[in-house]
């Protein structure tokens, strides 16, 4: 098995069969996301492997450009930005592994793997925080476990500074 991570792609990934347990994300990858990319919503990234030269969609991660809003933010770290009502940030909308690849490190792999490219653009285009959307409180636990912070306002939204990353 050779796994990678790429930009999705509608005429080589497989996905009909996607299932990860949750019918929006299920729905996403099936229906949707070429249309967001397409129409720069979303950029979509798969990780995928290659049997027979069928690449299955093993899961997914979707990244846009975002803002937040200071007031939303744990104060220790408001405190230390500027009082600028928005503040730019990276949004990590969807997070999503195939029901039959859950528990192998793979879900962990995907979230490293979009930090990393969080930074990177982050570099060119400023960026403060990634902000993760949970659909229910068993994902945000899994936020939750790589340091991420629940909004005041939102405890579905969560956000890690970038700077924290960096810094470990
Ligand atoms: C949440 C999800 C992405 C995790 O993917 P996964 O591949 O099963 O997770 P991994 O195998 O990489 O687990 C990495 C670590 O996170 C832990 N973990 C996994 N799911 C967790 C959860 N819901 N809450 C807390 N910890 C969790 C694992 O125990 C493991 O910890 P360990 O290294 O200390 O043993 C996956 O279960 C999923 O797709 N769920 C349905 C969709 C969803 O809820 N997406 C979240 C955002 S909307």
């Amino acid at each position: 098995m050779v796994i990678k991570i790429e930009l999705f792609d509608i005429a080589k990934h497989c996905r009909p069969d996607f299932c990860c347990g949750q019918a929006s994300l299920d729905n996403y990858i099936r229906k949707q996301a070429s249309q967001d990319v397409k129409r720069k919503v979303s950029t979509v990234f798969v990780l995928t492997d290659d049997v027979d030269s069928k690449f299955n969609i093993l899961g997914y991660y979707t990244l846009s450009a975002y803002t937040v809003e200071i007031e939303n933010l744990d104060q220790s770290f408001a405190k230390k930005m500027p009082r600028y009502p928005q503040l730019p940030s990276t949004l990590l909308g969807r997070l999503a592994i195939e029901n039959q690849q859950k528990g192998k490190g793979f879900g962990e792999i995907m979230l490293f793997d979009a930090l990393k490219k969080a930074i990177a653009v982050s570099k060119q285009v400023a960026s403060l925080a990634v902000i993760a959307e949970a659909l229910d409180e068993n994902a945000a636990n899994f936020y939750i476990k790589y340091g991420f912070q629940k909004f005041t306002q939102n405890p579905m939204k969560l956000y890690l500074p970038l700077k924290s990353i960096e810094d470990i």
